[in-house]
């Protein structure tokens, strides 16, 4: 049976078995609630209504704003919500499957509302006029930039080439806004990939991209990015990205730099045309 799981999931993304998944599920016997999350019904109930947009926005606000942006456009972590492009799906009870489920491996986060509240969302979304980032740039000039002149690829990896100091960031177009991808280049320090900067955990998200500088107690100096730490050891990727595993007690010095270890791109490195021309590629990436 713990195949039949993921089958399942799988076979939820084909609407043609949602049939034949309402009565799998049936079978598998779980809670008429979950089960309507597992196959919500195609269309939503309150499209359009005044009242359900109202209050999606104000439910959007307090839950989804600091990700996607106060008016669903992209600011935060998130993508923009408001282009009409949806990468996870356009019906609505694809929509609704993502705010509920999330989008797992990724900083979506599940969310636990009630089906109304959550249509309600789906409905205030569906109201927003189309906003569409301008793309003035050229994304093959970005790709050469990426990978050869701004050296971006030492540190990144994209389809399988490049470096693994910074994230991966072959679906950074489909889980970014370009406004947060302008901020990740031009400044870096400002809101760190994977959380860093959120030491109430809040979202439940793993601190990946920390940058570390150990001190031994022979005086050497090692920074990097912290992969693993507990209370008696810590392991770091080092500039070179090596994989160095330090005992604490060996260590004079661990101090987390609450900063990145990306160069901050400033316009005498990289212009604004060719920030474009970068913002063209990495949007591109889906
Ligand atoms: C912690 C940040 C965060 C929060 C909070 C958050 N999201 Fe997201 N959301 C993301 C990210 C990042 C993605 C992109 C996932 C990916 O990489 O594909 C995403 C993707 C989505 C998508 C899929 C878009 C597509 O192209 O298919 C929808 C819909 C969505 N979020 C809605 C919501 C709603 C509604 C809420 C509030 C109830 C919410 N999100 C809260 C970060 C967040
Ligand atoms: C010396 C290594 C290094 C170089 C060179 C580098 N980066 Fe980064 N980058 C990182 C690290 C580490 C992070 C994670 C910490 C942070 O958020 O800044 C990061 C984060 C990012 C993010 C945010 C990813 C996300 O999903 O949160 C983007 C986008 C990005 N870099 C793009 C670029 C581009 C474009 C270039 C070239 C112009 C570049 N980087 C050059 C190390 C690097």
């Amino acid at each position: 049976m713990s195949g039949l799981v993921p089958a399942l999931m799988a076979a939820a993304r084909s609407r043609r078995v949602r049939v034949s998944i309402a009565v799998l599920a049936l079978a598998l016997g779980c809670g008429a609630r979950v089960c309507a999350r597992e196959n919500p019904t195609a269309a939503n109930p309150v499209t359009g209504e005044a009242q359900a947009i109202k209050e999606g926005a104000a439910l959007f606000r307090a839950n989804c704003s600091p990700c996607h942006g106060p008016n669903a456009a992209g600011g935060g972590r998130g993508p923009n919500l408001s282009a009409n492009h949806w990468t996870h799906g356009s019906s609505d009870a694809d929509i609704f499957r993502t705010i509920t489920r999330g989008v797992p491996g990724t900083d979506m986060p599940a969310n636990d509302l009630e089906d109304l509240e959550v249509w309600n969302i789906v409905a205030y979304l569906r109201s927003l006029a189309p906003v569409h980032a301008a793309m003035s740039g050229d994304a093959n000039r970005g790709e050469r930039l990426f990978f050869q002149t701004q050296g971006c690829s030492v540190c990144h990896m994209v389809n399988g080439r490049g470096g693994v100091l910074g994230p991966e960031l072959s679906r950074v177009g489909a889980s970014r806004s370009s406004a947060y991808l302008v901020d990740s280049i031009r400044e870096p320090d400002k809101v760190l990939s994977a959380a860093q900067l959120d030491p109430n955990d809040h979202y439940g998200l793993p601190l990946v991209y920390d940058t570390v500088t150990v001190t031994t107690a022979g005086g050497e100096r090692i920074v990097g990015i912290a992969k693993n730490e507990d209370t008696f050891s810590i392991q770091l990727l080092d500039t070179q990205q090596n994989l160095r595993l330090f005992r604490k007690s060996e260590l004079v010095q661990v101090s987390h730099e609450q900063k990145s270890l990306m160069p901050r791109y400033t316009e005498a490195m990289l212009s604004a045309p060719r920030l474009q021309d970068l913002l063209a590629y990495l949007t591109s990436l889906r």
